[in-house]
């Protein structure tokens, strides 16, 4: 099962009765609202108070504190286990390990149920067998954090390792094509690309390899949980809140309602903070030691227990034809992935949709490691298959002297490539042309080397920034209308610093024609109605189908009960739309009647609705992804080697930007990761132990203020007909594209090709 699997499950019963075109949103074409205003963050001021309460935060009467100890072996038994000291030690309240953990059931993996959120299916902590290097093998609860973590200290371990699969290398020999790329085949032909590649007038055939990249949200993994009798009370930072609740209560054999998870704040999820060993474990502790546990990882800890991006070899070989359109694409390539885990990063996704080919060849093959479940980072796939594929598109480019802009207009499909579906919105050449004019792409010299600044080499790249359109099913949502004229809009959905709550409040207020400041926005509760996950740059567009659906049925409502004296009477849904604080007849504005006067004509305080968004349809529809431009200026020290990335412009074309400012900081966000992807960001795997040995920020390198220029965005801000308000997801796109803009950008300053990402210094000299 998969994503699309699943919305295909989804629309299937209501495929048959609907028309293939399903309305368009109405409030594509409104003009004047809150939406596309620059609204200030909602949740702002209770963060800069420190009022903001994540979930290390949350007070317990009794807490006990967890430390987890991890293996230091990749695979084996472990044959000896001494906590005697450890439990004699001062604060100790319980010690946990395989030998009196309770029995659970290995978790439900992301994926194989729609309602799954287990990062992997391995048991945890069930019997004395290791699967990683830095699988918890213990965990201790004590009155301090401190103390615990010095009990841990105390536990002694032993262990008896078997032969591990820890080399790339010779794991790629032993390949192997998985079932399906979420949800799609891992194989695309189109024709016979080899051979078309063989016989073009231009080719250029590289490979490339990207390393493993591990999640570094400023807040840490943590949760506070505890137990009030067979009710278990979750407090966590996740980014799938209902996805959470239905795989706990699988493991834990216990009904779904027993559980309430709460996350109302969340400093950064990027695709990292889902279901991990260290809730499970802190869930169980705490059942057996009958006490509150606080389980906040260190950095280290985030590094051993929660995976981020897996390590790729990519080949991409393009052949073109004297005219500059494409005779062959071809992007292949393997990833390292774990047999107990299904995230096999997909990076030929960008290629399926981007250019016309007469021939296409598209395989991602997985090789199998023991080492610690991978999972979604950022724009999983697309950012670095954007660099292979990008990066050879500019070589193409210069194998055929032509701009590489001018060549991607040579290229540009009239429909998907590979699924052969239109384009929902698709506005690349335009974000490309405003882009350039805006960066001053006229002003770059084709000729490698051509700028000199004393020891700086200087150069300018651009590459195309993609990722899909995802809208998840099955997302609910309650509004609830006051007589005073305010709203709640309520759905179990998340906030991680993206800006959800005040572009869901601008979205419920243009909704039901209400000021924001009267709309309150209700997420991050397991109580609220289901919501979908906040992954795959697809959380704002499922809740407003929720949301959409859900004033719909009150607005019937509120008809209903007007009743005959109302301007409203006789008047359907369809005839109606909610304005100044009130509904009002479409074409006659003299018929309106304001919220307050319904309600108190009906004698009631409040009115409220609930429903289900509707499936997905568009998604099977139309071929539907966001896009952009990605402009990157360089300079590389021709002494140390040492790039600096001294100005960035991102073009996007993401359908409607429903709050500029939020927007903005969202894409720079993202292209300030990509930064990191293309210089800086690499966690290093040692291939005899399997041991992760960079697990903190000071040998992990993200980019810092200085790291990080001034960077530009904009947008074409083009509605899509087919998308509820007209959006495209932004979480992840512009973290696309970055490597190769950077990359090109240092070729035409050095005259050097990296294809070998993180590009650090000792490559350029
Ligand atoms: Mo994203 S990698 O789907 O949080």
């Amino acid at each position: 099962m998969s994503i699309l699997d699943t919305v295909k499950q989804a629309a299937i019963g209501v495929m048959v009765k609907l028309t293939p075109e399903t309305p368009a949103d109405p409030l594509i074409r409104q003009k004047h609202g809150a939406l596309g205003s620059s609204t200030p963050r909602v949740d702002g001021p209770r963060k800069v108070q420190g009022q903001a309460r994540f979930a290390a935060e949350v007070p317990a009467e009794h807490m006990t504190y967890a430390a987890l100890l991890y293996s230091s072996i990749a695979r084996g038994r472990i044959t000896a286990l001494d906590t005697t000291a450890a439990e004699a030690a001062p604060g100790v309240a319980f010690v946990m390990t395989y030998r009196n953990a309770p029995r659970l059931k290995p978790p439900a993996m992301f994926l194989s149920d729609p309602r799954a959120a287990g990062t992997s299916s391995l048991p945890i902590m069930q019997d004395a067998s290791i699967h990683w290097n830095g699988e918890p093998v213990a965990v201790v609860l004590a009155e301090t954090q401190e103390q615990a973590d010095h009990a841990k200290s105390l536990i002694q371990v032993e262990y008896a390792a078997e032969r591990a699969s820890l080399s790339f290398e010779q794991a790629a020999m032993h390949s192997h094509q998985p079932e399906n790329v979420l949800g799609e085949p891992a194989m695309i032909q189109v024709g016979d690309a080899e051979a078309a590649l063989a016989g073009a007038a231009y080719k250029v055939d590289r490979r490339f390899s990207t390393p493993r990249h591990s999640h570094a949200a400023i807040e840490p993994h943590a949760a506070t949980v505890w137990w009030e009798g067979e009710q278990l009370v979750v407090h966590d930072t996740t980014q799938m809140l209902n996805q959470e609740r239905w795989t706990l209560a699988g493991i834990f054999g216990i009904p779904e309602e027993t559980i309430r998870i709460l996350s109302p704040f969340v400093g950064g999820g990027f695709g990292g903070k889902g279901l991990w060993s260290h809730q499970i474990l802190a869930i169980a502790a705490s059942k057996l030691s009958g006490r509150p546990v606080r389980v906040a990882l260190s950095r280290e800890g985030v590094f051993r227990v929660a995976g981020g991006r897996t390590t790729t070899e990519q080949r991409v070989a393009l052949g073109a034809n004297a005219d500059g359109t494409l005779a062959a694409l071809i992007h292949t390539g393997i990833v390292a992935m774990t047999e107990h885990n299904n995230c096999p990063e997909q990076f030929t996704f960008p290629a399926r949709h981007l250019y016309a080919a007469n021939a296409i060849l598209l395989e991602q093959r997985v090789a199998d490691m023991d080492m610690l479940a991978n999972t979604f980072m950022r724009a999983p796939g697309e950012s670095i298959g954007t660099f292979a594929l990008e990066t050879t598109i500019d070589e193409l480019a210069e194998a055929m002297k032509l701009d590489p802009i001018e060549l991607r207009r040579k290229m540009e499909p009239d429909e998907d490539p590979t699924s052969g579906r239109s384009f929902s919105s698709r506005h690349l050449l335009k974000a490309y042309s405003d882009g350039a004019e805006r960066f001053g792409w006229s002003a770059r010299n084709p000729a490698p080397r051509s700028r000199r600044e004393g020891e700086w080499l200087v150069g300018m790249g651009v590459a195309t920034a993609t990722y899909p359109y995802y809208r998840m099913p099955g997302g609910a949502a309650r509004i609830t209308l006051t007589a005073d004229g305010h709203a709640r809009v309520a759905t179990a959905a998340h906030e991680m610093g993206m800006g959800t709550a005040t572009v869901q409040a601008q979205a419920g207020a243009d909704r039901l024609g209400l000021p924001v400041e009267n709309v309150v926005f209700e997420y991050g509760d397991t109580l609220l109605p289901a919501g979908t996950q906040a992954g795959g740059s697809s959380q704002t567009v499922s809740i407003a189908a929720a949301v959409a659906a859900a004033s719909a049925k009150l607005i019937a409502d509120l008809l209903k009960r007007a009743g005959n004296d109302s301007p409203l009477a006789g008047l359907s849904v369809g005839d109606v739309e909610a304005r100044d604080g009130g509904l009002g007849h479409r074409d006659q504005p003299e018929r309106f009647e304001r919220y307050a006067s319904i309600l108190a004509r009906a004698g009631l305080e409040e009115v409220s609705a609930e429903a289900e968004a509707p499936a997905p349809m568009e998604v099977m529809q139309y071929s539907m992804h966001s896009y952009g431009a990605q402009f990157a200026e360089v300079r590389v020290s021709a002494v140390t080697g040492e790039t600096r990335v001294t100005r960035f412009l991102g073009s996007f074309d993401a359908g409607r930007i429903l709050n500029p400012r939020l927007a903005a900081s969202q894409l720079r966000g993202g292209i300030i990761m990509g930064l990191g992807l293309a210089l800086t960001e690499e966690t290093q795997f040692d291939e005899r132990t399997g041991r992760i040995m960079n697990p903190s920020l000071a040998e992990y390198h993200v980019p810092v203020h200085l790291d990080v220029p001034e960077i530009e965005v904009m947008w074409t801000d083009v509605p899509d007909p087919h998308a509820p308000l007209g959006a495209h997801g932004i979480g992840e796109i512009g973290i696309t594209g970055v490597g190769a803009a950077v990359a090109n950008a240092i070729f035409n300053a050095t005259g050097k090709r990296v294809r070998d990402l993180p590009i650090t210094l000792d490559k350029l000299l």
